[in-house]
């Protein structure tokens, strides 16, 4: 018997997961009950993985599936790129990683072809009560929809485009590169999303959508904002505080999230992320 305990940790979205050692491999059975704890709650949390290196994230997080390295190399570990470092913090005057990184909501890698399914985020060192992460369950956003809305959005499809957007979300950053804009083209995904694996609708936002196939522009912008507001009412956001050594677990084919600000000329945050390639996007006709 694996001894693993879930317990959930708001209504409908997230559960913490207790007796397992992420530092240790997993056998085949805890395998799948943690892999069937995070279909059944999107978000999983593992407290105080204080253990667990980056090897051990890595052979985690694969069993997932292939990992994506970061198509921004800088900020990923060095001899690692598939662990992307999310930090404020500076070593000699050079960052350690992607300061203010996920600030928006999103799912990650939306702008590729095949977007993430898991992503798996360590904390290394966090700030006391600040720096918290926002996730969203977008079945039940999907569901809680009016009728009419449903039906009106069922089949659409949505332009991605982190080539349109970056200037927008970080003005901030240094405008992409040619290499890097050509890297990550726009995509098409659908605006409703049928999860590969629990087979239940979700809405499939994020913070690189640029456009509604086949409308308006500004019509299509509208729709995209009335979703976007409708999504992230306080009744669906769920807020994940962390404590050093912390891990968390999510799905983004069925979840968004975000991070949020803290006091970062005071405190240190330091996490590491891994993230698994999914499916491609599909939508099935219920
Ligand atoms: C992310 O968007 O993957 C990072 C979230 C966080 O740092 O809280």
């Amino acid at each position: 018997m694996s001894g693993i305990t879930a317990r959930s940790l708001s209504d409908g979205l997230g559960a913490e997961i207790n007796g397992v050692d992420l530092s240790r491999p997993l056998d085949e059975e805890t395998f799948k009950t943690i892999h069937a704890a995070w279909l059944d709650h999107g978000v999983l949390a593992f407290p105080a993985q204080k253990a667990m290196t980056v090897d051990d994230q890595i052979a985690f997080t694969r069993r997932f599936g292939a990992l994506i390295s970061h198509h921004m190399p800088q900020f990923c570990l060095p001899e690692r790129p598939e662990v992307l470092v999310v930090s404020n913090v500076k070593e000699d005057g050079r960052p350690l990683g992607q300061e203010k990184a996920g600030r928006n909501w999103h799912t990650d890698y939306q702008f590729l072809a095949e977007p993430a399914s898991a992503s798996f985020l360590h904390a290394i060192e966090v700030p006391p009560d600040q720096g918290d992460t926002l996730f969203i369950g977008m079945t039940a956003v999907h569901d809680a929809l009016p009728a009419a809305t449903r039906k009106r959005i069922a089949g659409l499809n949505v332009v991605h485009s982190r080539v349109q957007t970056w200037p927008i979300l970080y003005p901030h950053r240094p405008p992409l590169s040619a290499a890097e804009a050509a890297r990550t083209p726009d995509i098409v995904h659908p605006l409703v999303r049928t999860h590969p694996e629990t087979g239940r609708q979700c809405l499939y936002l994020g913070d690189v959508m640029w456009a509604v196939e086949g409308m308006d522009r500004k019509e299509g912008q509208a729709l995209l904002r009335d979703l976007y507001n409708f999504a992230t009412q306080e009744r669906f956001v769920y807020a994940y505080r962390w404590r050093p050594g912390d891990a968390v677990l999510w799905d983004n084919r069925c979840t968004m999230h975000c991070a949020t600000p803290f006091a970062e000329e005071t405190y240190r945050r330091l996490m590491y992320r891994t993230t698994a390639q999914g499916e491609r996007p599909f939508y099935a006709d219920p």
